[in-house]
């Protein structure tokens, strides 16, 4: 559900709220929720950024929408494209969004675990994978998760493959726990590997993280057939959330220029508007183990990754 039905949905389900008075307290123009709630028009992003902190005091939360987690992999088989630092900051993004967020570490390297500060894990997303058990789960912070991985995860690789069904185990063990999120992220390896694979069957969408560079973007097709590969052989609902450009420094002629190229040449695609900029606070964050809005709340990376978060709410 997109932020706007849902903000909708809420003021359907609470009339007495006075929308002149909900307006004033957001400093939105008068008149716009009556038209928004008789559907003439909808909430611009400016809009649902003032009403937001507003409609939390008054009780809207991620519970009042009654779906399912959407589940979304963040997938690039070339390391070093920003997948792990995006599943961290944009999911903490989410949850500043009033979303509550489970990512899930599926890359044997560990990083998304590390940069939590999960480095050695007591229990993994592995045990799950092989062993059948629930899906081990540990508390970031606030409405924020983790399932964690180390490189125990690199030995999953050939059991699943010699397994009937070892494509659809994680989708098997995050089926019984949608219903907790709003939102789970799956941090990939950087590989098109059994791995990715399984988190593409568990997943509604794929979100690519692409760095402008020549040889990432000639390496689109590659992921974009996987993902048409596995939307046809096994999971017909998926779909590409979306690319979003990282480590972009817009100085860079040849940047501007490979971006300008993505977008005309992958016209039926979703290119998300919001970039993230390359900033070293995001490099920085990871090393001390924060995400970036509790590293460096007012640096780029912060700025951007929550941008981000809120076009993917209005997608
Ligand atoms: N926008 C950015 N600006 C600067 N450094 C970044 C940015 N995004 C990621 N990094 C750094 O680049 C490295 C690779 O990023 P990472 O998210 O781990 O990529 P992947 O998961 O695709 O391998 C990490 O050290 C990370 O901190
Ligand atoms: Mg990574």
């Amino acid at each position: 559900m997109s932020e706007n039905d849902q903000i909708v949905q809420f003021l359907k389900a609470n009339p007495a709220f006075s929308l002149s008075m909900l307006e004033k307290e957001a400093g939105i123009p008068s008149g716009v929720l009556s038209k928004v709630l008789r559907g003439e028009r909808k909430l611009n992003t400016d809009h649902i950024k003032l009403l937001r902190p507003v409609l939390y005091k008054y009780g809207l939360r991620h519970d009042d929408s009654p779906s399912k987690a959407k589940v979304i992999s963040i997938v690039n088989h070339k390391g070093g494209v920003g997948k792990t630092t995006t599943a961290i900051n944009l999911g903490k993004a989410l949850t500043m969004m009033g979303k509550k967020v489970l990512l899930v570490d599926m890359d044997s390297q560990g990083n998304l675990s590390q940069g939590l500060g999960f480095d050695e894990p007591e229990k993994q997303v592995v045990d799950a994978l092989l062993k059948e058990e629930p899906l081990p789960i540990f508390l970031v912070s606030e409405n924020y998760d983790l399932s964690p991985s180390d490189l125990e995860l690199a030995e999953a690789d050939l059991e699943l493959v010699q397994n009937i069904g070892g494509f659809n185990r994680l989708n098997k063990v995050l089926r019984p726990i949608k219903d907790q999120y709003d939102f789970i992220l799956i941090d990939c390896p950087p590989s098109l590997n059994i791995i990715t694979s399984s988190a593409m069957v568990a997943a509604d969408s794929c979100l690519i993280t692409l760095q402008p560079e020549i040889a990432a973007v000639k390496g689109l097709d590659k992921i974009l057939t996987r993902i048409g590969n596995i939307q046809e052989e096994i999971n017909e609902k998926l779909r590409v959330e979306g690319i979003v450009f990282t480590l972009v420094n817009k100085r860079l002629v040849v940047h501007q220029s490979n971006m300008e190229y993505v977008r005309e040449s992958l016209p039926g695609f979703k290119i998300f508007d919001s970039m993230i900029r390359e900033n070293v606070s995001l490099t920085e964050a990871q090393s001390a183990q924060m995400d970036i809005f509790s590293y460096a709340p007012d640096s780029n990376g912060a700025k951007d990754y929550y941008k981000l978060a809120e076009e993917l709410l209005q997608n």
